[in-house]
């Protein structure tokens, strides 16, 4: 199974991948997982990309089409994989469908603007493996404490309300035209062309 999950920043993009990667055994890749590492590894695309995910920007086209193609290399690729946050604008989008990345299903997960910027302020994250909690819509077990290894969870730095408003911005600019491209690419019953499914991403996390 090959699918790209498709939404607003807070949508809910890394909360389902939990869920579909183990559905289907294969590996998430999360763009911003991978500039995280980076970030924290202080390596000299982390050191870069730090400034531009802090102002709520986009990094470079090039740089995420380049990481996302060597990630796409490992073995555990072979059996499908899951984009959360990926692709995010037309070139990154074009680049796949150049390379011949296949797609299965498009999901585009559905929140309103307004529901964002709470789900933001109460998100807490088990930063080794990426899982999110949220302090009230999705508390873990242990208050601030990740489910599986016990260790401290931790807020994002952009997750402050004035970055979450910018990444809104840049969503509706950049990200938002790629409802239309997949839509399009769906409807054109292409060989290849991947389904397309909006979901409400409004209800409790589990529905
Ligand atoms: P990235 O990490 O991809 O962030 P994002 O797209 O802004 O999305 P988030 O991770 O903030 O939200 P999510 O949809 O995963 O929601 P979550 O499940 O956590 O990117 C970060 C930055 O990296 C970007 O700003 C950019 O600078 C850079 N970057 C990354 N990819 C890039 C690319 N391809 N190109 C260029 N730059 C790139 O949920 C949010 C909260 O809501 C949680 O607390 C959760 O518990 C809660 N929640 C989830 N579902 C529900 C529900 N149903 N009801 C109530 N609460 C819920
Ligand atoms: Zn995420």
């Amino acid at each position: 199974m090959r699918l790209i999950l498709l939404g607003a920043p807070g949508a809910g993009k890394g909360t389902q991948a939990n869920f579909i990667k183990e559905k289907f055994n294969i590996p998430q890749i999360s763009t911003g997982d991978m500039l995280r590492a980076a970030v924290k590894a202080g390596t000299p695309l982390g050191i870069e990309a730090k400034k531009v995910m802090d102002a709520g920007g986009l990094v470079s086209d090039d740089i995420i089409i380049g990481l996302v193609k060597d990630r796409l290399k490992q073995p555990d690729c072979a059996n499908g994989y899951l984009f959360d946050g990926f692709p995010r604008t037309i070139p990154q989008a074009d680049a796949m469908k150049e390379a011949g990345v296949a797609i299965d299903y498009v999901l585009e997960i559905d929140v309103p603007d307004e529901a964002i910027i709470e789900r933001m302020s109460g998100r807490r994250v088990h930063q080794p493996s990426g899982r999110t909690y949220h302090v009230k819509f999705n508390p873990p077990k242990v208050a601030g404490r990740d489910d599986v290894t016990g260790e401290e969870l931790i807020q994002r730095d952009d997750d402050q309300e004035e970055t979450v408003k910018k990444r809104l911005k840049v969503y509706h600019e950049q990200t938002e035209v790629l409802v239309g491209y997949y839509n399009k690419w769906a409807e054109s019953g292409q060989p290849g062309a991947p389904k397309y499914r909006k979901i409400a991403g409004v209800g409790p996390v589990e529905e």
